[in-house]
């Protein structure tokens, strides 16, 4: 049965389109400049790109290598026969795509309702941190969190195939021809310096935190690396290069035997991290030159969604401020529905695949259980931003620690796999060390820091004993 579903990609180009089209998303433009905001500027950034290198990029190799010598679904990769049975690591994945895309359709909504609004001029004439408080929840949260879902759904319900190859050629180049001219206003605005230097001097001051333990009435301080930092900067990675959640597991599948894995890796990374690196140096200079600090401080997860009105209401003329506006959040809705589309991919794929379902009730079925799933985070801000932190990263990180584990000690083959059509075997002795050794315990680090992390949250919210 999955024969007569296994499709190819029609061209190289096409499946380096859909890898890049699930990559870029609402993880570079939306996620990577609101945690950068939340934690401390360039110290972020000089984390998270390091983590990219250490752990990223040889998770997306590991990933391509398992999809593309299974040629089946993330579930049944892991549960060949001759091999050990890891399906369970398949439904962490699937669980996994059910949470993000529970609230990424939500962010999703705010971006169509922004892009439509933006038609009518209405965003133009607000205070952004007002209107952002306005609508981030309640009932047309729902609301447009239910189109987005149904639009989603149509497009895995249809060919995927053709939808993502088409749209991400035209949408990717438009989105950085936008990011770059808006960056390029922002640099001659009056503030832009100011961005830049949070945006890009580290400051050391923020990389450590000091932590105080209420322990029986005595109180003791101490200096350590900023846990919700490092947590959050590899959970970061992680989001933003689709990756410990099978979906690229799942678009490797589609590929032909004799590609560069690592090649395509390194292509899909660079797109990947240059077009967030790009939207910070756009979003910065805004914040900073238009004084957004404060609202952004109040609530982070809405900085885009502050920055990009207050910049295009200060153009002179209002219809084309409109319109402008219109094109970014039209773009970015467009990236984030790229985005959407591989991760209910792989629930659809899953469904049909253990449950024996045929696509079209399989995408229904996964497009629902999203669109219920997301209805707490439509109506809470506080909410989204939790599952932000348990499925986008943690989740994210425990999926890699495993695949990591499978891919390096007990998949048979997998080096044979890799040097399938590689260029470079040079590469191939020090990705497999990192896989083996460096990402399982880095990893593992990781999440237990995310463990402690989140208990001193919660120590903290309870008051301390
Ligand atoms: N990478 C996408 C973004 O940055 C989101 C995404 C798509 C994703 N598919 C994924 C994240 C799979 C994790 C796993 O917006």
């Amino acid at each position: 049965m999955s024969e007569v579903r296994r499709e190819r990609w029609n061209t190289r180009l096409g499946f380096i389109l859909a890898a890049v089209g699930s990559a870029v998303g609402l993880g570079n433009i939306w996620r990577f400049p609101y945690l950068t905001a939340e934690y401390g500027g360039a110290a972020f950034v000089v984390v998270y790109i390091f983590m990219l290198f250490l752990i990223g990029m040889p998770v997306m190799v590991a990933e391509f290598i398992l999809g593309r010598s299974a040629k089946k679904s993330p579930v049944q990769a892991l549960s060949q026969p001759g091999e050990n049975n890891w399906s369970g690591l398949g439904y962490l994945f699937v669980l996994t795509g059910l949470g993000i895309l529970s609230y990424y359709s939500v962010i999703a909504g705010w971006a169509l309702r922004y892009s439509l609004e933006s038609l009518r001029g209405y965003l133009l004439n607000v205070s952004p941190g007002d209107y952002f408080a306005e609508i981030h929840s309640g009932f047309d949260a729902l609301l447009y969190h239910f189109v987005f879902i149904a639009i989603t759904t149509g497009i895995v319900l249809g060919g995927v195939k053709k939808g993502i190859e088409r749209a991400v050629k035209i949408l990717i180049p438009l989105l950085v021809a936008l990011i770059i001219g808006l960056g390029i206003w922002a640099f001659f605005q009056a503030g832009a310096y100011e961005g830049y230097s949070f945006y890009l001097q580290p400051d050391l001051e923020a990389m450590f935190e000091t932590y105080t333990l209420n322990l029986f009435g005595m109180s003791v301080s101490f200096p350590f690396l900023a846990l919700g930092l490092l947590g959050a900067a590899g959970g970061q990675t992680f989001f933003t290069l689709s990756l410990g959640m099978g979906a690229m597991i799942t678009y490797a599948s589609y590929l032909p035997g004799n590609d560069d894995l690592m090649k395509k890796t390194i292509i899909v990374s660079f797109y990947d991290v240059g077009i967030a690196l790009l939207s910070g140096l756009m979003i910065f200079p805004i914040i900073f030159s238009f004084g957004l600090e404060s609202e952004i401080a109040e609530s982070p997860l809405g900085t885009l969604f502050m920055a990009i009105p207050e910049a295009f209401s200060q153009v002179e003329n209002p219809y084309w401020g409109g319109f402008l506006s219109f094109v970014f959040f039209f773009c970015l809705l467009l990236a984030a529905l790229t985005s959407a589309v591989s991760l209910l991919e792989v629930v659809t794929s899953s469904l049909m695949d253990e449950l024996n379902m045929k696509r079209q009730p399989a995408a229904a079925a996964g497009g629902f259980a999203c669109l219920l799933a997301g209805v707490p985070a439509a109506l809470s801000l506080g909410w989204l931003d939790v599952a932000d932190q348990i499925a986008g990263s943690f989740l994210l990180l425990l999926g890699g620690f495993f695949l990591a584990i499978y891919v390096g000690w007990l998949m048979k083959g997998t080096l044979d796999e890799l040097t399938h059509g590689l260029e470079w075997n040079l590469v191939v002795a020090p990705w497999h060390f990192l896989i083996r050794y460096i990402v399982p315990v880095a990893l593992l680090a990781l999440l237990t820091n995310f463990v402690w992390d989140f208990s001193l949250q919660l120590w903290e919210w309870l008051g301390g004993l």
